[in-house]
């Protein structure tokens, strides 16, 4: 096990108190506080190595095995699909470690309603919860239980989903549930009966997950709870969007805070409605273009940049004195903890600038001058597309665009 001091970073308190009580359609959209916790870095501010490997892997794993949904869902092959290595398996990915980061709020699912806390992922699109039936993995969560609920619904179908990394199971329910104060019924969601490891308390600290891409990628081919809720005619602006900052991050359900960015947002297109995937113009260090077009995921459950082995190559080229360092794990860089060079992501003709601070992981070793780079190199991926985590989320605010399928993206208030 690898655990390391937790950082957990306070949520903005005065927006918890912005949930409309009414059930009308939410004119001016509902932030939601999120918490952030990471156990990437033990309690020497060095990082654990051994966690972001693992991170890293299974984000690659959890995209994986969205392509795999797809093609159940839709009966063709993802467009990125096409250029990845053929899985071996199509069952559980091997690896039985634990997501180490995690942006959760609280839902409220059932009658009476009863709240519970969500990692909030816009790489996958279900939600599940532990169910009452989970035994002693589950034990420290609050737990689902259908009979307590005059709104739930069993639908006799039996769920396997894989979380980041490690497996969760049970059986699918429908119940009313509630974000924000924004309630969607029927919402199709998986009551587990198995947690795996990685989702014990310990070492998750939300009690459930809940997914935010599209359709598409439902295991239980379900209309994602957002969604629901845009069917219901319950969100005025069916978009949402993401603050990550250290002083306080959110959700906001139904449009964009206007609080938190500055000038106008770019906009791109969805390339395929499944994960949130778009194109980048390029990717430059130090001004020079080191990657042109490339597809890329946006990720909240992703900490770092993925990309393949050629870009991140060429990206470390331009950072003096980074180099390939394989203690760290396959396909991760070291650079010097002195790292300043300016790099950007260039999205639909607009410079965005990942501050050297998110882009530096930290010491790789306690007082150690090298420090970990935020690109990895994975190639599994190969070419196809990258992967793009919080190392660019905290540098941007984030419109997540359902209706109209794009992304926007502003530089931060
Ligand atoms: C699930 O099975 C139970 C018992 O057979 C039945 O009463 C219920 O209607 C079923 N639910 C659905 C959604 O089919
Ligand atoms: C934002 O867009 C509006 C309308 O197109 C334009 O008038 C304004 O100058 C833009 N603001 C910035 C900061 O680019
Ligand atoms: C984005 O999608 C819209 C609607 O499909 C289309 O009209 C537009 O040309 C697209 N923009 C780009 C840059 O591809
Ligand atoms: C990316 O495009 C720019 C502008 O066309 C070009 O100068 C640069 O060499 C290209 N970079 C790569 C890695 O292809």
């Amino acid at each position: 096990m690898y655990f390391s001091a937790a950082f957990i970073f306070a949520a903005l308190p005065f927006l918890a108190t912005a949930v409309p009580m009414a059930e009308a359609p939410s004119r001016s959209g509902v932030a939601i506080p999120i918490a952030k916790r990471t156990t990437l870095h033990l309690a020497d501010g060095s990082v654990n190595a051994e966690v972001l490997k693992r991170k890293m892997r299974s984000s690659v794993a959890k995209i994986n095995r969205g392509f795999e949904i797809y093609a159940r869902n839709t009966g063709k092959v993802h467009p990125s699909a096409r250029n990845l290595k053929k899985r071996a398996t199509l069952g559980p990915d091997p690896l039985t470690d634990v997501d180490d980061q995690f942006w959760y709020g609280t839902i409220s699912v059932g009658t009476p309603a009863k709240q519970y806390t969500v990692d909030i992922d816009t790489g996958s699109s279900d939600l599940f919860l532990p169910g009452s039936t989970c035994g002693s993995t589950c034990s420290g969560h609050t737990l689902y239980s259908p009979s307590a609920s005059s709104t739930s619904k069993d639908l006799n179908k039996t769920f396997t989903l894989y979380g980041d990394s490690s497996s969760v199971s049970g059986e699918q329910y429908s119940d009313t549930v509630s974000i924000a104060g924004l309630t969607a019924t029927g919402q199709t969601f998986g009551s587990a009966k198995t947690y795996s490891t990685g989702f014990e308390s310990s070492e998750f600290p939300a009690d459930g997950l809940l997914g935010m891409a599209f359709e598409l990628l439902s295991d239980y081919n379900a209309n994602p709870l957002f969604q629901s809720l845009i069917a219901a005619g319950k969100v005025a602006d069916a978009s949402f969007g993401f603050y990550f900052a250290a002083s306080g991050s959110e959700l906001f359900i139904g449009g964009v805070n206007d609080e938190l960015y500055s000038g106008n947002f770019t906009t791109v297109n969805v390339t395929t409605a499944a994960y949130w995937q778009t194109t980048f113009d390029s990717f430059s260090v130090n001004g020079q273009a080191v990657v042109n077009r490339t597809a890329a995921i946006i990720d909240t459950g992703t900490t770092v940049l993925i990309g393949s082995s050629a870009g991140i190559k060429a990206l470390y080229a331009q950072i003096s004195g980074a180099k390939a360092d394989s203690s760290l794990g396959s396909g991760f860089y070291s650079i010097p903890c002195s790292f300043d060079t300016p790099l950007s992501v260039t999205f639909g003709g607009t410079e965005f600038t990942i501050d050297p601070s998110t882009f530096n992981l930290g010491p790789v070793s306690d007082g150690s001058s090298t420090c970990v780079g935020g690109a990895v190199a994975d190639d599994d991926i190969s070419s196809a597309f990258w992967i793009l985590g919080d190392v660019l989320l905290q540098n941007v605010y984030t419109k997540f665009d359902v209706g109209n399928q794009q992304i926007g993206f502003a530089t931060l208030a």
